[in-house]
């Protein structure tokens, strides 16, 4: 049985990799769901998880944080930053009854069109079998 949920994706992208790879997985005309709503942002690092609190609040059912890859970070740290705050934010999550499947942190070069479309795909199946958020925060 198909499901016709289509939940809504917060993508914070990274200004220098993940976004400029989205922008050419479009211009190479890659299939991938449309549930991702892209807000780019200057580094992965500079993601609060207030953010990504404020997106579930606000009626997410995902949220996902796409940056450099590590070591190539415009600003030097900014993702090691990110891999800390992702894993609080998964702690978080978890603790206050949210499914930490929810959340994902990944890296994406402007290169990667195609690994774009693929994480997209993925993260918007696992949120699909997950169902709509209830929200709770
Ligand atoms: Fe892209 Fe920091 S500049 S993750």
């Amino acid at each position: 049985m198909t499901s016709r949920f289509e939940p809504v994706i917060i993508g914070f992208l990274c200004n220098w990799c993940s976004y400029t790879g989205a922008d050419l997985a479009g211009v190479a005309r890659l299939q991938y769901p449309p549930n991702l709503r892209p807000i780019r942002v200057m580094c992965s690092g500079m993601v609060h998880p207030d953010l990504v609190m404020k997106a579930f609040s606000a009626g997410a059912d995902g949220v996902i944080i796409l940056g450099c890859h590590p070591g190539a970070c415009h600003y030097v740290e900014g993702n090691t930053k990110a891999v800390a705050r992702a894993d609080v934010i998964s702690m978080v999550l978890g603790d206050i009854g949210v499914d930490p499947r929810r959340f994902e942190l990944q890296w994406i070069s402007s290169a990667e069109a195609s690994v774009f479309a693929q994480v997209v795909t993925s993260f918007t199946r696992r949120i699909k079998r997950l169902g709509p958020y209830k929200r709770k925060i």
